[in-house]
């Protein structure tokens, strides 16, 4: 099939160089010319496993290809996915700018009857938005043209985005229309297990359902983050009520893990529109409302932890910190809880040194870009130096058994604050250091 992809971030560059490496002809267009420019030129703009080689190896097979030319783009293209950015606007709702661009364009350009799917998460009601704007901009050329807007939300994760991608829990498919339907089902196909991965719905359930899934991801981790922050108060270690309660089939052990708050380009914003979203329509969502209200705070606590030890004025003192994008496997570091700590503590005074195996070149670019006492070190050891304490925001793979000996030599002080339970406090224990972890007084 011939695709246009419109949006070349973390999902449109996936989604098209997947469908690429099944022997589809895929162009992705972006109105950032920069990323264009380095995709044409064998440079992938961000850190996912996997993808570069692919990316490569398909632009090779002339399977996929780039522009910013959104006329080109549309030439002779049957299925045109949208993948644009859904950013939180002002008042918390999703900001539907680019998407509604992204449908005027079509109407514009596209040269014959076209697949338009949705696969940016979008507040229910936006497919008849996308709708109406293809069908007032083939109007005003007189265009007897037929389109089908068909909702297919994403659910990769960044970090494993491809695997997501190429072996999905399930796809869904909002559509009513028997032929969309099936040509969605052809396109998938060599992706999934079995006819049962996917799921059929009408546009509103599919465009609700990707919200409905990151709210109930978001209410686990704030719920065990409540649990957490409760079991410091009553004297409980949360590891082990986490294992007393996964243990549960009914309740399972994903996504119930404590830490310092969710961050990313998803969660955050997706719980806030979907807020938004029920209050148009009449609704408080109470539950959601103090989900954001625990995260926010949530985020807040590494920072309070450092202040009981060294007190409020931070001056003078010096922090390692390993972790600096929303989670590991990805340089993304969109709403990251690193943010929220490293303003605090250099807001009070202190110095950081941070180290992260992927992010630190975007933090330095664009995140902390605004603050001066921040030194980027060359491996997580390096960052120890002189360090008052280590700070662990993010669970990278390479933070899970470090050398405590080198640890303990290189700080000058003796503690790890650990904002996602990696390590054993008697371990610790045995090289002098004193752990202070979360959900555990
Ligand atoms: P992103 O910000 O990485 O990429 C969006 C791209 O769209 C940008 O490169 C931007 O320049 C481009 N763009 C904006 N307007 C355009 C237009 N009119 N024409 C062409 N290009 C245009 O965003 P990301 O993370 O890929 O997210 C896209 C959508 O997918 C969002 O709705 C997001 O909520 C959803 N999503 C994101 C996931 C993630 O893990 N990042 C997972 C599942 C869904």
């Amino acid at each position: 099939m011939k695709i246009a992809m419109i949006g070349t971030g973390y999902v449109g560059l996936v989604t098209g160089t997947c469908f690429a490496e099944t022997g589809n002809d895929v162009i992705c267009v972006d109105v950032n010319a920069e990323k264009i420019n380095k995709l044409k030129d064998g440079h992938i703009p961000i850190y996912e496993p996997g993808l570069a080689d692919m990316v490569k190896s398909n632009v090779k097979k002339g399977n996929l290809s780039f522009t910013t030319n959104i006329e080109e783009a549309l030439q002779k293209v049957n299925i045109c996915f949208i993948a644009v950015g859904t950013p939180m606007g002002e008042d918390g709702s999703a900001d539907l700018q680019y998407v509604l661009s992204a449908a005027r364009d079509i109407g514009r350009y596209m040269t014959q009857d076209t697949y338009v799917v949705d696969k940016s998460t979008v507040p229910v009601g936006t497919g008849e938005k996308v709708r109406q704007v293809i069908a007032e901009e083939l109007a005003k050329r007189n265009s007897k043209l037929q389109f089908d807007i068909i909702s297919n939300p994403e659910f990769l994760k960044e970090g494993n985005a491809c695997a997501d991608f190429m072996t999905p829990d399930r796809v869904i498919i909002g559509s009513e229309q028997p032929d969309s339907i099936e040509t969605m089902k052809e396109l998938y196909e060599p992706f999934i297990r079995s006819r049962e991965v996917f799921i059929i719905m009408d546009v509103k359930s599919a465009e609700l359902a990707k919200y409905a899934a990151n709210a109930m991801l978001a209410t686990k981790i704030s719920f065990i983050n409540e649990i957490a922050n409760i079991s410091e108060r009553v004297g409980a270690d949360v590891n082990k009520v986490r294992r007393g309660i996964g243990s549960d089939s009914r309740i399972g052990y994903s996504f119930i893990n404590p830490g310092c708050g969710y961050g990313g380009s998803c969660f955050p914003k997706d719980v806030q529109a979907l807020i938004k979203t029920s209050s148009e329509y009449g609704y408080e969502a109470e539950l959601l409302q103090s989900v954001e209200k625990v995260n926010y705070a949530q985020k807040h606590i590494l920072a309070q932890k450092v202040q009981n030890i060294f007190g409020s004025n931070l001056a003078g003192k010096t922090f390692a910190i390993w972790g600096l994008a929303f989670k590991p496997g990805t340089d993304d570091m969109r709403a990251a809880p690193s943010i929220e700590l490293i303003k605090t503590l250099v807001g009070n005074g202190a110095s950081i040194k941070a180290y992260d195996p992927k992010a630190m070149k975007i933090a330095q670019q664009y995140y902390l870009k605004d603050f001066d006492n921040i030194i980027y070190s060359k491996n997580k050891y390096d960052a120890l130096y002189e360090a008052d304490a280590l700070i662990l925001v993010t669970e990278w793979k390479e933070f899970q058994s470090p050398d405590f000996m080198e640890i303990k030599g290189r700080l000058k002080g003796n503690y790890i604050i650990d904002g996602r339970n990696q390590y054993k406090e008697k371990i610790l224990e045995k090289f002098g250091l004193a752990y202070i972890q979360m959900g555990v007084k």
